[in-house]
């Protein structure tokens, strides 16, 4: 468990998720995926009962190449970061990393301070050697953020989201460690 300052004077408790919060995600989560179209769900979409996400942090926490990580800002989870890897012993070294912020906390340094917690935990375990991610083309706050912390654009995926019938790109970005 780490704290950090945030630009807005506020301090963030960064540390692991634990069963007990999975009712706060399930329902953070739906409000984070009614308040952007950037991810792959919307708030209606979020299918994760409390017992599945329970289930979800439990197996997380038996295995060394996964991470899961809750922000608490003024007592309430207000950001999450999970980075997933494979079991199979030629894909386990990479994974796909995926963090989201409650809006009305975006811009004061939950994302970076988020970032820099999992950098610190990868680069000190020799199981994670690259990181993927996939962002929306129109993402510009995710993308910098990105860019910001060293990953490249790989590739990209036409037609990656479809919502209310606008096909979206994504970019494929990538970071490797060690
Ligand atoms: C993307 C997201 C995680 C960023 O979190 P955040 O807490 O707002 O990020 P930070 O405050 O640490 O800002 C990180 C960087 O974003 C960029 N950024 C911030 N505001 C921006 C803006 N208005 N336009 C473009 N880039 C911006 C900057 O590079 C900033 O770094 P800097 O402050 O050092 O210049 C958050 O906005 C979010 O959850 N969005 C919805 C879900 C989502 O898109 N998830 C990513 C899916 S791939």
């Amino acid at each position: 468990m780490i704290i950090c300052d945030l630009k807005s004077n506020k301090k963030m408790c960064i540390r692991k998720a634990e069963p007990g919060d999975a009712s706060y995600i399930v329902r953070m989560s739906a409000q984070i995926g009614g308040e952007t179209d950037y991810f792959t769900y919307g708030e209606d979409d979020f299918y994760f009962t409390e017992e599945q996400q329970k289930a979800f942090i439990n197996n997380i926490g038996e295995k060394d190449n996964y991470l899961y990580i809750v922000g608490i800002v003024d007592n309430k989870i207000v950001a999450t970061l999970s980075y997933l890897s494979s079991t199979r012993r030629r894909t386990m070294h990479r994974g796909d990393l995926g963090i989201g912020v409650l809006k009305e906390y975006w811009g004061m340094g939950i994302g970076s301070s988020l970032i820099d917690y999992f950098f610190k935990w990868a680069s000190s375990n020799a199981a994670v050697k690259k990181i993927d991610l996939e962002v929306r083309e129109d993402n510009l706050r995710a993308i910098n953020l990105y860019l910001k912390y060293g990953f490249k654009i790989e590739g990209r995926i036409s037609r990656g989201m479809l919502i209310e019938g606008k096909y979206y790109d994504l970019y494929c970005m990538g970071k490797t460690i060690g």
